[in-house]
């Protein structure tokens, strides 16, 4: 980095691996590959392990190009140009409205709270939180519940201005806490839209002190004892909440990401456990912590005094919408590591299969399949914690196959592998990826699809000339799903399960978009698959959906300058991918500064509910502080829309 001062404030945790793992000094790597290598040469250097059009885009998977050109568009809609403004645009016929913002009362005991310094700490709690990302929506006797996650917190912003962002106190270190986890509301559509339905029953804040309860096959480890719960199945909260999923029995999950940030230690001498230390470093895990700052004044988040706290982060969580009181349960069987969201789909025998991404440079994609048949109305214990935890392989044949993570393979214990389970991937040689985010599932084809949002350092080398490795050491060369060094853009990976059966061992893959930049970068990979044009393209994929009509919904957080290699893109925004055709449409932009995430539909289909995280400019209200929310969108002729 420069030698300017970096404010850590104002980092995201993306940027703060960056600052803890920085880049090469040079940048220039990237506009050296794209001179020397032309999109023939990157297609004819595809074609010579068998696949190279599928790599592309219009490949394998989708329908032929002829084809595509003959069919219909499946899009309602006429797409939008980018844009690089302070608001929300859809297309025309489409309206949105604000349904909940952060600050907003789900009590009418905190009408009023003011979102800036001045909020009370005893209300924090009490109101829809900041920053938001996934979210389900259920419907449960004819009343529509919304769940939703609140991924992180803007010291700065929520307290006192004079502190710079740093917590003063335990008071301040718990209003920050209390600003994230989770929203579980009820709404109502009114003829004023869609709103929240203040004092609902329904309506609850589930944050980093809520109690929960750590279920699976590490439950109860001596990795996961601490002095306050020697049982080692007792948490407090769910920290990180980005990606979401939904389970076929109604209950919400939500999923531990930079979990590790939250985290320091009062003793940058303290020393560790080999083994977890070990894992510190894996997970990212430092003395300093990051801009949280939780260590300082609450003891549980000092590595120092609480080393086992970690390992009781950065999993998936289940809640029941539907029961206000129950106490949301930690399933260790899904595995810990940086999780993004989780698809749930049921095996051709009534299996549970979940996929998962992990969000690091370099990290994995994983899949669990569990031992137990769901049955409706039937017992789901165990569904989601006993069964065998794969991670993918991806070979150049456009084949790949999931790699079982057992004690036999792994040489660690079953908690060991469920606990330090990026460990246990990288024994397996599995592929390193440019960072999963969501995956989403097709519920009409047996396959389904990772946004890997993007990796600068693929194929790249450090200051000494090394290869750039993931914090486990293993090496990040490009590889055929992650085929671009430097990758800025990201790409949409796709996989059909073998025998039409998710619970598979082995699928068949293509690139469904290699996002890109056909302006800046034509003749080059770095133009993107031929899906990708002037009128559609966009960098890091990242928030994904698949509709109940096959279409697939797609969300960016990216670089929004508009300049460079991002010149023609604009704001963030979501797209529309017909996977038959492969065509792709954009369908809305989001204010600039924002993240567009998070995307659910109401029970009768005729409302999209979607969420904008850190938004610049003074959006939505205008009063000068811009606020995360989740907005309605609606067809003005109230027709379907998904
Ligand atoms: Fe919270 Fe990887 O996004
Ligand atoms: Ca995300
Ligand atoms: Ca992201
Ligand atoms: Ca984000």
């Amino acid at each position: 980095m420069s030698d300017h001062q970096i404010d850590i404030q104002d980092l995201s945790a993306d940027e703060w691996d960056e600052l803890n793992f920085p880049r090469p000094a040079t940048n220039d790597f990237d506009r050296v590959v794209e001179a020397a290598i032309s999109r023939r040469g990157f297609l004819s250097g595809l074609l010579a392990f068998g696949s190279g059009a599928a790599v592309m885009g219009a490949g394998l998977l989708n329908s032929t190009s002829a084809q595509a050109q003959a069919a219909v568009s499946r899009f309602a809609f006429t797409p939008i140009a980018m844009q690089t403004d302070f608001d929300v645009h859809v297309p025309e016929g489409y309206s949105w409205n604000v349904v909940a913002k952060w600050g907003d009362a789900l009590f009418s005991d905190a009408d009023g709270y003011d979102v800036t310094e001045g909020g009370a700490v005893d209300k924090s709690d009490r109101i829809f939180g900041e920053n938001t990302d996934g979210m389900e929506l259920f419907s449960f006797q004819g009343r529509q519940i919304i769940a939703i996650n609140h991924e992180y917190v803007n010291n700065k912003i929520n307290l006192p201005a004079a502190q710079d962002g740093a917590p003063a106190n335990a008071g301040d270190v718990l209003k920050l806490q209390q600003l994230q986890g989770v929203t579980v509301m009820e709404i109502a559509e009114t003829d004023a839209g869609w709103t929240v339905v203040k004092d609902s029953p329904f309506n609850r804040r589930i944050h980093h002190n809520t109690p929960m309860q750590i279920v699976g096959p590490a439950a109860g480890h001596d990795l996961l004892k601490t002095e306050a719960d020697q049982t080692g199945t007792l948490s407090l909260g769910t920290m990180n909440n980005c990606g979401s999923g939904r389970t076929p029995w109604g209950t919400y999950l939500t999923c531990e990401e930079n979990f590790n940030g939250y985290f320091g230690s009062t003793n940058a001498d303290a020393t560790y456990d080999p083994a977890v230390a070990a894992g510190y470093k894996r997970y990212g895990i430092t003395a300093e912590g990051f801009r949280y700052q939780y260590h300082v004044h609450d003891a549980r988040f000092d590595t120092a005094k609480n080393p086992n706290e970690p390992h009781r982060a950065g999993y998936i969580v289940e809640i029941d919408p539907t029961k206000p009181d129950s106490v949301p349960v930690k399933h260790t069987g899904l595995g810990r590591f940086k999780h993004e969201n989780a698809a749930v789909v049921l095996a051709a025998d009534g299996r549970i299969v979940v996929y998962m991404g992990d969000d690091e440079r370099g990290e994995f994609l994983y899949r669990f399949v569990s031992n137990g048949i769901y049955t409706p109305g039937g017992s789901t214990d165990g569904l989601l914690d006993d069964g065998v935890l794969s991670v993918a392989k991806f070979t150049e044949d456009g084949k790949g196959e999931w790699v079982a993570l057992t004690p036999a393979a792994t040489g660690m214990t079953l908690p060991e592998i469920l606990v330090f389970t990026r460990t246990a991937a990288s024994k397996v040689g599995a592929t390193t990826m440019d960072r999963p985010e969501w995956v989403a599932v097709n519920p009409l084809a047996i396959e389904a699809y990772c946004c890997l949002t993007n990796n600068a350092r693929r194929g790249a080398t450090d200051d000494a000339g090394k290869p750039r490795a993931n914090a486990g050491g293993d090496v990040m060369d490009p590889n055929p799903v992650n085929p671009r060094a430097k990758n800025n853009f990201g790409q949409i990976v796709r996989w059909r399960a073998h025998g039409d059966d998710h619970a598979a061992a082995t699928f068949d893959w293509d690139l469904y978009v290699m996002a890109g930049n056909p302006t800046v970068h034509a003749g080059t990979p770095y133009a993107g698959s031929p899906n990708v044009t002037q009128g559609n393209m966009f960098n890091s994929p990242d928030g994904m959906q698949i509709d109940s009509t096959g279409l697939v919904w797609i969300q960016t957080d990216g670089e929004d300058s508009n300049e460079g290699d991002y010149a023609g893109m604009g704001n963030n925004q979501m797209l529309a991918g017909d996977p038959v055709t492969g065509e792709i449409a954009r369908f809305l932009t989001g204010p600039k500064d924002s993240e567009v995430t998070g995307l659910t539909w109401s029970a009768d289909r005729r409302t999209m509910f979607v969420g904008i995280q850190h938004p610049g400019g003074s959006w939505p209200t205008g009063n000068g502080l811009p606020q995360s929310a989740i907005i309605a969108i609606k067809r003005d002729d109230n027709a379907l829309i998904g």
